[in-house]
């Protein structure tokens, strides 16, 4: 039978020794870039307590209300330009340093905050907040920090443009990289997500319940978080605390 979790505050544990061709998964949300200042969804005064999910994230919400739409991922635009990564986004660039790509980070998050503290191949499986794309033809999406707060803008076939964010009831990106990935890994961590959205918070079950497809063995599952997320019982440990105190001293680099 898989052990119940042990879940405890994070100084209550040790280091995670790293080696070298260690295959390692980071999974990070919205409490990640919370000590950078960028709302969570579902905390206290979250995202979601101020907006419906129906209206603002999904495309129903879209076809209904452009401007409503666009105004409020045009918002976090503006946010987005004004916010610093913090101490838990540098400790994974520093984790990338070493492993390079043995190191797979994978984020819910649309922000820029793991690549602006120098974190490299980072996939964002719900897009990218400063990206738009065409809501009608397969046009590439393209870079776009830009806030349409009156008129939604239009491609030049017509159609209307939208961010490229991944909507509830669409299909994350990257599915199949981290299909991989989760398959092969050695360690796997997550943090700062509150275990609610799935595929997303499916990763750890997966992999507490099958061994690597690599080594044949199983991988070990962390959380780091302010509180036990919804899919506790997916992980070995649930390290309680704040991600930017409990980051920097979680992985022990060993030559
Ligand atoms: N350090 C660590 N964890 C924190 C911190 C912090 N400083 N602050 C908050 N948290 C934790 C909260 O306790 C919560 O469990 O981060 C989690 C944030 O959870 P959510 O707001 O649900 O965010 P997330 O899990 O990333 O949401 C997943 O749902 O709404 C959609 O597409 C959206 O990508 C998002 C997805």
């Amino acid at each position: 039978m898989i052990p119940l979790p042990r879940v405890a505050p994070g100084v209550a544990f040790s280091p995670i020794p790293i080696r070298r061709g260690m295959r390692v998964f980071v999974l990070t949300g919205a409490g990640i870039s919370a000590e950078s200042g960028i709302r969570t969804f579902r905390d206290a005064g979250g995202l979601w307590e101020q907006h419906r999910i129906e209206d603002v994230a999904t495309p129903e919400g879209f076809l209904r209300n452009p401007p409503l739409v666009w105004r409020f991922y045009s918002e976090r635009r503006q946010q987005a330009g004004l916010v610093s990564p913090n101490p838990a986004h540098h400790a994974i660039a520093r984790l990338g340093d070493f492993l390079g790509e043995d190191l797979f980070v994978c984020t819910q998050n649309v922000d820029p905050l793991h690549e602006r503290a120098g974190a490299r191949g980072v996939l964002h499986m719900h897009g990218e907040l400063l990206r738009t794309r065409c809501s009608g033809c397969d046009r590439p999406s393209f870079e776009d920090d830009r806030a349409y707060l009156d008129r939604p803008p239009r491609c030049e076939c017509g159609a209307l443009l939208r961010p490229d964010v991944v909507w509830f009831g669409e299909i994350p990106k990257g599915m199949d990289q981290i299909g991989a990935a989760v398959a092969s890994c050695d360690l796997f961590v997550t943090v700062g997500s509150s275990g609610a959205v799935y595929p997303a918070a499916g990763l750890a079950s997966h992999v507490r319940n099958f061994p690597s497809v690599r080594t044949g063995r199983f991988a070990r599952t962390i959380y780091v978080g302010l509180e036990r997320p919804e899919n506790a019982h997916s992980f070995d440990e649930c390290r309680l605390g704040k991600a930017g105190e409990l980051l920097p001293d979680l992985f022990k680099l060993e030559g």
